[in-house]
């Protein structure tokens, strides 16, 4: 058994891909994933999925309880690890065109033991992404409706379930109403076909990041810079403040860096992807991490950063300004566009991962059924955000982001650790990007992400160890009788 979980997937040099030629096989002889993304698109679908809830809601809990206007500093920290894993994917999906993302790399490197492990955390990754976002989504749609006195019961509104001191309690409400709704809406969207969504999150995508542009040009006129001293406040505690605030807080703002390898689970569907996953990765990473890290000064420079500690912090700071009333009425709306918006990537990405486990008998061939019409996964796609709309709507934001970084984390320790294997196992297939000396960046990124990984671990590691042992069975009970490989 040990022998076979270490079988690795043969990998064929990809050859050039043209616009419209599905890279992948069909499953018997159904449609596959077409080809119709450019590299602008990419991008954009990348920049879609980060700038979401991370920046949105996280940072002014992160700036105000944790590392204070350093909060800057711990966006830089959190962007330098996923730099190091943004290279190693943007090698991977440049010679693996594949949909899998991190579960298809780590088939190839590290056999198909850990190949499911990883996919099984990419599920955290996406799928419980979705949820946390969605949660966030709908706090900010409350708050933009109580200001015409429209806002939903808290019965209606908040989960039903939270977490203390490691136990389920009850917390009294009924369902997450608006955060199952919008799932209900995206799950739409993206079983009409990705054409169409990359089009609607276009859209979506200017808006935010316009009014992000905005905020920074008029929010910079009343920095204060008084605000930023002292940049490092001093230690009060375990993860207060001090360095050691700085580092907790950017474990938590990781968060806001998730989604850009969501990228790469569009391989399938790029019209180059050879040149086009590396522009699309790490073009999306690079604009990211500038705007963040702008967002962050002129936030703590407008007001004091232990104010900051609120839902909505960005339009908490613009409330101070009352000549700036405008521009907070046009982030709320920005903010529930712009989550939406990540909502549909990683609701796009989730059922590509599982069409990929299923094309190789990893998970029931229903997963790797696509849309005769729309060319989606469309039964992925439903079941997905069927289970992304029940943990949306019965759980906190808290938990569900904890569960999103630590399964992502480990998903980008296994890319980094897998591009350098590949290079000793394959040094034979064309790669046509590659990271730059390999043999630094990769360990670096490892280190950086299992750093990172170790800190709501010490916390959570109970329900992680749980989800690792339901993938487990299902793979034990599924995946291990039914692999393809093992069957060739
Ligand atoms: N990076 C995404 C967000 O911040 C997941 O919402």
């Amino acid at each position: 058994m040990f022998k076979n979980l270490l079988a690795t997937k043969p990998i064929e040099p990809a050859g050039h891909v043209d616009a419209g030629e599905p890279f992948e096989g069909s499953l018997e002889g159904e449609a596959t994933l077409k080809r119709t993304l450019t590299g602008t698109q990419l991008i954009l679908l990348g920049v879609g999925a980060v700038i979401g809830a991370g920046i949105f809601v996280l940072t002014g809990q992160a700036a105000a309880e944790h590392a204070g206007p350093a909060i800057m500093l711990s966006f830089v920290i959190a962007g330098i690890a996923c730099a190091f894993a943004g290279l190693c994917y943007a090698e991977f999906a440049a010679m693996l065109p594949v949909s899998g993302s991190a579960y298809s790399y780590s088939y190839a490197t590290l056999g198909e033991g850990v190949a499911w492990f990883i996919g099984w955390c990419l599920v955290l990754e996406y799928l419980f992404a979705s949820s946390t976002v969605a949660v966030g989504w709908s706090g900010y749609l409350n708050a933009f409706l109580s200001n015409f006195d429209l806002a939903l019961p808290a019965a209606l509104a908040s989960a039903p379930f939270a977490v203390e001191g490691g136990e389920f309690i009850r917390t009294g409400t009924l369902i997450n109403l608006p955060a199952v709704l919008i799932i209900a809406f995206v799950t739409g969207v993206g079983y009409v076909g990705i054409t169409q969504s990359a089009f609607v999150n276009g859209i979506i995508v200017a808006i935010k990041v316009t009014v992000i542009l905005l905020f920074i040009a008029f929010g910079a006129q009343y920095v204060d810079p008084g605000n930023w001293e002292p940049f490092i406040p001093a230690n009060e505690g375990p993860g207060r403040f001090g360095v050691d605030g700085v580092m907790r807080a950017a474990a938590i703002v990781f968060f806001a860096y998730i989604g850009f390898d969501a990228v790469s689970t569009a391989a399938g569907e790029a019209k180059n992807p050879q040149k086009d996953m590396p522009i699309g990765i790490l073009g999306s990473l690079v604009v990211c991490t500038l705007l963040y890290i702008v967002v962050c000064a002129v936030l703590t420079g407008m007001m004091d950063y232990r104010l900051l500690g609120t839902p909505e912090p960005v339009s908490t700071a613009l409330n101070n300004y009352p000549s700036l009333g405008w521009l907070q009425t046009l982030v709320e709306v920005a903010a529930i566009a712009g989550l939406s918006s990540v909502i549909l990537v990683m609701l796009m990405a989730q059922p590509r991962i599982f069409y990929s486990m299923s094309r190789d008998g990893l998970l029931p061939k229903l997963f790797g059924k696509v849309h005769p019409k729309f060319h989606t996964p469309y039964v992925g796609t439903v079941i997905v955000g069927v289970i992304a709309a029940v943990l949306a709507g019965f759980l906190p934001i808290g938990l569900l982001g904890e569960m999103v970084s630590m399964g992502t984390l480990l998903a980008f320790a296994t890319v980094c650790a897998g591009v350098l294997i590949l290079r000793r196992t394959r040094p034979d297939l064309p790669r046509p990007f590659r990271v730059p000396a390999a043999i630094l960046i990769c360990p670096l990124g490892v280190i950086a992400c299992l750093y990172l990984f170790s800190q709501p671990f010490a916390e959570h590691w109970r329900l992680l160890l749980g989800w690792i042992v339901l993938g487990l069975l299902i793979y034990i009970g599924y995946g291990y009788r039914n692999s393809k490989l093992r069957k060739r």
